[in-house]
């Protein structure tokens, strides 16, 4: 066994020595460590050696073993190191071909959208920050005055990943971490991606981005919500957008509200894209409910806040004259050539 042992180690060591890429080392690895590669074979073979050999057998087997685990990480760095220096100084020399030659290239149309949108704000004071994509039941839910089993989860086909994870169903779970981390006036916006286990439709996508807005401060009413609402629609859909607030429940605002457009598609008469409404809801908003507040450190009493979740992707559908939804996740190059 000893002899067999060290016969594995010199042959194994020279092998990883010589391997040139990480799939030379992968075969390495699974040859050694994997179902009945030669140390899993060995270890199988213990069970009949007698005790006094395995007492001499049992460190060596150790020793070897890590020794050539080790071997395999230092050599796996090794290569990773080549690759990354090869990555860094690659040369671009391909020559545009065809097709390819003539097609020029621009920004993913909702990518535009967001920063345009990130751009507008930035002018007007409101600064971004991160929240993260999985995220507790609590920031999600809970903190924002929705306790366990309330029914007003049902809102959220939401998506969990354990008892207490989930992927994050709307930017709103910003909100909590933007009141903690800064004192009034607060104006603070938050984009990214969010996740509900939907019906897909024409204005429904699984995966969608939200663009979450807060901003706190004395006197704070549904006036600025309404002329920030209006200042930011003209500024991005245009002057001729037509744009209902209509009186809508969420658990985080008092008063809420859901913003719809007039869809671009029927004039308002209904359509596939509208669901048959007239209208396209674009966000949901409202003044940041006290329980809210307070949970995020800021006295009611002394300072109010509003809060909206726009749907940039059913912005830039109007915007942009696109009928489905699903185009933009899709890499149909249909949505680009419309452009
Ligand atoms: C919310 O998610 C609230 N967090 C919005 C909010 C924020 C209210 C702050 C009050 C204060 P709602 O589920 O209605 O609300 O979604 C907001 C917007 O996200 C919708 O108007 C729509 O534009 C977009 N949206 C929602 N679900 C989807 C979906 N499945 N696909 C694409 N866009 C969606």
């Amino acid at each position: 066994m000893e002899d067999k042992l060290k016969e594995i180690q010199t042959d194994y060591l020279n092998k990883i020595k010589s391997a040139k890429s990480l799939r030379d080392l992968d075969e390495i690895f699974i040859g050694l460590f994997g179902k009945n590669g030669q140390i899993d074979e060995l270890s199988h073979q213990f069970k009949s050696l007698p005790k006094e050999e395995l007492r001499t057998v049992g460190p060596l087997f150790n020793q070897i073993k890590q020794e050539l685990e080790k071997a395999i990480n230092d050599k796996r760095l090794t290569i990773n190191e080549l690759i990354y220096k090869s990555l860094e100084n690659e040369k671009f020399t391909m020559q545009p071909r065809g097709l390819q030659a003539k097609r020029k290239g621009h920004m993913h149309p909702l990518a535009s959208f967001e920063e345009q949108t990130a751009k507008i704000f930035n002018k007007l004071g409101f600064v971004q920050i991160d929240a993260p994509l999985i995220d507790t039941d609590y920031n999600n839910f809970e903190v924002l005055n929705i306790p366990e089993n309330h029914p007003a989860r049902d809102l959220w086909d939401t998506l969990y990943i354990s008892d207490k994870l989930l992927l994050r169903t709307h930017t709103s779970n910003s909100q909590i971490r933007a009141l903690k981390s800064s004192k009034p006036p607060i104006r603070l916006m938050n984009i990214g991606r969010c996740f509900r286990y939907e019906n897909l439709d024409a204005r429904h996508e699984h995966t969608f981005e939200q663009f979450e807005l807060i901003y706190v401060d004395k006197k704070v009413s549904m006036a600025n919500l309404q002329y920030l609402s209006e200042y930011f629609f003209k500024a991005t859909l245009g002057k001729d957008i037509k744009v209902r607030l209509k009186p809508k429940y969420y658990p985080f605002v008092e008063p809420g509200v859901g913003v719809d457009a007039l869809c671009i598609f029927c004039k308002g008469q209904g359509c596939k894209v509208c669901g048959g409404i007239g209208w396209l809801e674009i966000a949901g908003a409202g003044m940041i409910h006290p329980n809210v507040l307070k949970a995020g450190g800021i006295d009611p009493n002394e300072y109010s806040g509003i809060a909206w979740g726009f749907g940039p992707a059913r912005m830039a559908m109007i915007k942009y004259g696109i009928e489905d939804i699903r185009l933009f996740n899709s890499g149909d190059l249909k949505l680009y050539e419309s452009k």
